[in-house]
């Protein structure tokens, strides 16, 4: 079978290697040529694992072009994963799927076999059977139904790990205008992944909103977890990490993004929960769990702020170890550690910087407001504290020698709890979620009458 992917962004890319890696022919298209030329040259243009290895080993099966139209002749199927960036109100805006869908109708007008189209970009409900579907229907001269099948199905995918999660999905989402269509986006979903998972069929809006309650559901599970670290903060003794493992235990609630640490981050969690509340707005629903969520999550960066005025030793130049919104990924859309450094540059302090894969797109945002370092170790050299903000695995590998030679008491504070304060002899580690706060100037009170 023959698939057309709009959009060879930071999911429409690896998508197209996956597909002709389960030997689909691949057609890709954007608007970028850069794209166009890597991935017809064969190379990755973006920063996933597994897909420069993926395009190596199926580049036969793998084109893209600028056509839009010649791509969709040629194709049985056309997914579209275009941009759907949020609005001022913060609802997604379709311009870009608008735009998409117009160009595969004109792609459509003179074909007469069966075609598909498969929304995959993140669309707010009333979406697909409102403006998107019209377009299409205009823009093709043709209307959905027998010869024109149309779906919305977004991906669950988490940036890092793309592939993978493309190939074993939890389950398959589809919104579905009638059960050919349904049927066919099933079958193609069957041969696309390497694990057998559940699909869900149901109409256009029962779709849209399920893509993006899954993932209000989980912010409001992480801001869960880090109002809870806040609490054990100011609580002697207290250790967040110890209570969220036992509340996992409990099956309704379970420890999957039930666990203290900074803001949830990148481009989908906080978007997706922004528009989920301002869709209960509109329509006079009730959705204050997703405005705690978002306000909860906003704070994160504060906490640890306060952590460091808390300090004894106060830090002249502090290190962010991880710059990325998480692992794996060079993303620092909303990223935690980006936004702790403007904030410490703001309030007086000499800043330094390390990730092991942001490092170019954080110097196009931070400039020459922070120092660079070339390495943990560099990072490290140059700070007298410093904050682990990005759990990057190579972080856990930093070593006691690393800090030989510091005049003073070298201070780690670790959100996220990778260090053990066994390994260093010269470094003391702070947790967040642990009591580093309880006897805080304005907790004081709080914490005698506890006593
Ligand atoms: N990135 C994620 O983690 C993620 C996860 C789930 C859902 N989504 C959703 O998927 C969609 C795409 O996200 P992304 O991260 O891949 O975006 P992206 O910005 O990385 O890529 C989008 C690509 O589409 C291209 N494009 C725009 N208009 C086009 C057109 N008319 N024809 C051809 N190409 C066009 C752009 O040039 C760009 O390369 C969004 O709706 C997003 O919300 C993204």
């Amino acid at each position: 079978m023959k698939v057309s992917i709009i959009g060879l962004g930071k999911l429409g890319s690896p998508m197209a290697a996956v597909y002709a890696s389960k030997g689909f022919e691949v057609i890709g298209v954007d608007k970028n040529p850069t794209y166009v030329e890597s991935i017809n040259a064969g190379k990755a243009h973006v920063d996933e694992p597994q897909l420069q290895e993926f395009i190596d080993a199926h580049k036969g099966r793998l084109t893209a072009t600028l056509d839009t139209k010649e791509a969709v002749k040629k194709t049985d199927v056309t997914f579209v994963i275009v941009p759907t960036p949020s609005g001022p109100d913060g609802t997604f805006t379709n311009k870009y799927v608008l735009e998409a869908m117009n160009e595969v109708g004109v792609g459509l007008k003179d074909k007469s076999d069966y075609h598909l189209v498969v929304v995959t970009s993140t669309v707010m409900p009333g979406s697909t059977n409102g403006e998107i579907k019209q377009a299409l229907e205009n823009a093709s001269g043709k209307k959905v139904g027998e010869k024109l099948g149309l779906c919305y199905s977004p991906e669950f995918i988490a940036l890092g790990s793309v592939i993978r999660d493309m190939l074993y999905p939890d389950f398959f989402l589809i919104g579905e205008s009638d059960e050919k269509a349904g049927a066919l986006l099933e079958k193609i979903y069957m041969n696309a992944c390497s694990n057998s998972p559940r699909v869900e069929r149901m109409n256009f809006v029962n779709a849209e909103i399920t893509k993006i309650s899954v993932n209000t559901y989980v912010t409001t599970k992480i801001s869960y977890a880090n109002m809870l670290s806040e609490m054990c903060d100011y609580l002697e003794n207290a250790d967040v990490n110890v209570v969220t493992q036992a509340i996992g235990c409990d099956s309704r609630i379970g420890h999957k993004y039930l666990k203290g640490g900074v803001a949830y981050g990148g481009p989908c969690f906080p978007r997706d929960n922004v528009a989920f509340g301002r869709l209960a707005d509109q329509l006079e629903a009730n959705a204050s769990i997703a405005v705690a969520t978002d306000s909860i999550n906003k704070g994160q960066k504060d906490r640890v702020l306060k952590m460091i005025n808390a300090l004894n030793n106060k830090p002249k130049k502090i290190g962010i170890l991880g710059l990325s919104y998480k692992p794996g990924t060079p993303v620092i859309e909303e990223s935690q550690g980006i936004s702790l450094a403007v904030a410490l540059v703001k309030s007086g302090y000499e800043v330094v910087v390390y990730d092991p894969m942001a490092m170019p797109a954080a110097k196009a945002v931070l400039n020459d407001s922070v120092d660079y370092a070339t390495s943990v170790e560099d990072c490290i050299k140059k700070c007298d504290s410093a904050v682990l903000m990005t759990a990057w695995s190579e972080f856990s590998e930093i070593k006691d020698d690393m800090f030989s030679g510091k005049e003073k008491e070298f201070v780690i504070i670790d959100c996220w709890r990778v260090f053990t304060k066994s390994m260093f002899k010269n470094v003391e580690v702070v947790y967040q979620g642990a009591g580093f706060l309880a006897h805080s100037q304005e907790k004081k009170v709080l914490n005698a009458r506890a006593c």
